[in-house]
């Protein structure tokens, strides 16, 4: 039986990203800029797709004297002509981009649902797209999206981000699927809570929604069905967006590497 030269054996070397492209979305942000980082690190020349112009020009000075590089790209990912665009000529492609409303269904505003469905999903999409051609072509490619906790399971007051997470999970898997005999493996990452700006700036809705003081909301909503108590770190996520492009998950594909510190155990 020969092996497949995809396989690259137990004794592979850590992630060497030197000659490739990586396209990470949302890089201004918390998990975003630590993948964009630790890609950077492994020798990637990065696309650092954001819309937040500042916070990617502080990313790049983050970036300096690194073994590969980090390329601003501003693009508001809701102009989805634009993103696919963006995508061409990727070798790892990570969707990030993320944004969160808490609100009851009946009070939720039916223009925010459809731009998170944009934004987490259908952006994801049309990147996945336009970074095919090229992965295809050269036989090999990456595609990491950054799911959550919530792409498995439900919290209330969160019916778009819920819906457009599991929406990404079908998504990825199809990829993979498709992209299985050209080289190109699609999976998720799906981390609970991590330490970021996304999670600071719900912590106001969860009180009023939930009806409890905002110190109460960290331990009684946002930990209660993880057995790990403690937010994750976005360098953690990063890692784990690290392996799966890695000689090491080359025959992993289609699945979801949950990093949920046991929430999805109950
Ligand atoms: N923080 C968490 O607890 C957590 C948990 C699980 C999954 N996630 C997922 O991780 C991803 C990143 O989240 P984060 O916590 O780092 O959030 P964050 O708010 O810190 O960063 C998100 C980034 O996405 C960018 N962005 C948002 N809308 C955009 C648009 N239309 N065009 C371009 N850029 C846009 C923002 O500018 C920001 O830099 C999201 O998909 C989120 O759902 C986060």
């Amino acid at each position: 039986m020969t092996s497949s030269s995809a396989h690259q054996g137990p004794h592979a070397p850590a992630l060497d990203l030197g000659g490739r492209t990586a396209l990470v979305t949302g890089a201004a942000g918390g998990i975003g800029r630590a993948c964009a980082l630790r890609l950077a690190a492994a020798g990637a020349k990065v696309r650092a797709v954001d819309r937040d112009a500042a916070g990617l020009d502080t990313l790049a000075e983050r970036a300096t004297g690194l073994a590969g590089t980090v390329e601003p790209y501003v693009l508001d990912l809701t102009d989805l002509d634009a993103a696919e665009h963006a995508a061409a000529g990727t070798d790892v492609l990570v969707n990030n981009a993320g944004i969160q409303l808490v609100r009851p269904i009946e009070e939720f505003p039916p223009e925010v649902f459809h731009t998170v469905l944009t934004v987490m999903l259908e952006a994801p999409f049309r990147l996945i797209r336009g970074a095919l051609p090229h992965m295809y072509g050269q036989g090999w490619g990456r595609i990491v999206n950054v799911s959550s906790v919530h792409g498995l399971r439900a919290s209330a007051y969160k019916a778009a981000y819920v819906a457009a997470k599991h929406g990404l999970e079908g998504l990825s898997k199809t990829a993979a699927l498709e992209g299985a005999p050209h080289g190109v493996t699609s999976n998720c990452v799906n981390p609970a809570y991590v330490r970021t700006p996304l999670v600071e700036r719900q912590i106001t809705d969860q009180a009023r929604a939930h009806g409890i003081p905002e110190e109460r909301v960290v331990s009684e909503v946002l930990l209660q069905d993880s057995a790990l108590k403690r937010l994750i770190e976005p360098e953690e996520v990063a890692e784990a967006v690290a392996y799966l492009c890695g000689p090491h998950a080359s025959f992993v594909t289609g699945t979801s590497l949950v990093l949920d510190g046991g929430w999805t155990a109950h």
